[in-house]
């Protein structure tokens, strides 16, 4: 293992075209040694080429990579010790299962008894000791996957287990347990493991560390709970939590204070020195309480519609042209028209130019 360092690191896949993009913006990066991290975000935001310049399959056009103080920015893909299991299965079709997992270290030279222990082991994490005798060509196509996975994490020594998509062709319930596998390998052998995914169900329940992504940038780094609690830009609310974070156009009106149509909001930002009145106002719908009555943070609202999700009620609103959504237990009792509904202070986000004013 080691603590990977990505400095300055930016990539354009075509870098002398003169409207030259860049796949990944300049940015730097540290990845603790045995730390637990996705890489979330939407599709081309950049998530496989920041994996695939870890791993050496993409040289990056500027900035230096370092492993444990070394630099392997020139180093090819073996030379830097990296495992990288991809989105569709890759294995040898020709050898049983056995014989692929054991693949990895008999090409490193390790000797026999540590690769039966090390393949018994893989095989039992990811449940493929029945099948250890079988040709992998017969498999079905999670897993030939899982197979890959087992590939990927066989040697205990690399710089990091680096996973793009890994669980796609994997149905819900087994995703769920290997993530809960993956989870205890990181724990037990101290691996540093990074997954990328578009999904953040995945990202929420896999990562300790998750790393934002949109338009070849990293928008936020933090733990499930800071991006759930304070997202640092409108992009993070709105593609972090189901349903989106309730993001409104509103305006300053005293040093922590904003108007939401015709009425005042108190927050705990302190919104004396910002330049821009036009701000919005950013509140998780988990957060929104109903009340019985006005008050202060309080607005009053047309209900649209309440969705029975079976452990909760989703509650769509209406205020002076703001659509609101609110999460409630399914077992509160909903008005049918309208709605008290108060903004507590302390879980209002106010961003300015979609950034959060912290
Ligand atoms: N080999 C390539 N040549 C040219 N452009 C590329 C190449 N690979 C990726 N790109 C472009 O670089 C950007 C980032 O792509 P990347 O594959 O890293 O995104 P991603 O986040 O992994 O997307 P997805 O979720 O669809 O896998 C996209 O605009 C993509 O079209
Ligand atoms: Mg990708």
């Amino acid at each position: 293992m080691a603590q990977i360092k990505l400095q300055n690191i930016a990539h354009s896949y075509n870098p002398d075209a003169t409207d030259s993009k860049y796949a990944l913006k300049p940015f730097d990066m540290t990845w603790v040694d045995g730390g637990r991290y996705a890489i979330l975000g939407p599709s081309g935001c950049g998530k496989s080429t920041m994996l695939n310049i870890m791993s050496g399959i993409v040289k990056p056009s500027e900035g230096r990579l370092l492993f444990d103080g070394d630099d392997v920015t020139d180093k090819s893909t073996s030379e830097r010790n990296i495992a990288q299991v991809f989105q569709f299965p890759v294995i040898y079709g020709t050898m049983t299962v056995h014989d692929n997992l054991a693949f990895p270290l008999v090409c490193r030279g390790y000797d026999k008894s540590f690769i039966e222990s090390k393949v018994n082991e893989v095989a039992e994490a990811l449940s493929l000791e029945g099948l250890l005798s079988q040709s992998a060509k017969k498999l079905t196509a999670d897993q030939k996957q899982l197979i890959s996975l087992g590939r990927g994490l066989v040697r205990d020594n690399v710089a990091a287990v680096l996973m793009d998509e890994p669980l796609t062709v994997i149905d819900p319930d087994l995703k769920f347990r290997l993530r809960r596998k993956l989870k205890e390998i990181n724990q037990k052998y101290k691996s540093t493991l990074i997954y990328v995914t578009h999904d953040q169900n995945e990202a929420m329940t896999f990562a300790e560390n998750i790393i934002v992504m949109d338009d070849g940038e990293i928008v936020q780094i933090g733990s499930p709970a800071e991006l759930f609690e304070r997202p640092k830009t409108t992009f993070v609310g709105y593609f972090i939590g189901a349903p989106a974070m309730n993001l409104f156009d509103c305006d300053a009106v005293g040093s922590n204070a904003i108007k939401f149509g015709n009425v005042e909001i108190s927050t705990k930002t302190d919104l004396s020195a910002i330049k821009n009145k036009r701000l919005k106002l950013g509140i998780r719908s988990e957060y929104l309480q109903l009340v019985k009555s006005a008050g202060k943070n309080t607005i009053h609202a047309n209900i649209e519609s309440v969705d029975d999700w079976g452990n909760h009620k989703l509650i769509t609103a209406n205020f002076e042209g703001s659509n609101i959504k609110i999460k409630v237990k399914r077992e509160v009792e909903v008005p049918t028209e309208k709605i008290y509904l108060k903004f507590p202070a302390q879980n209002c986000c106010v961003y300015e130019n979609e950034m959060l004013i912290s």
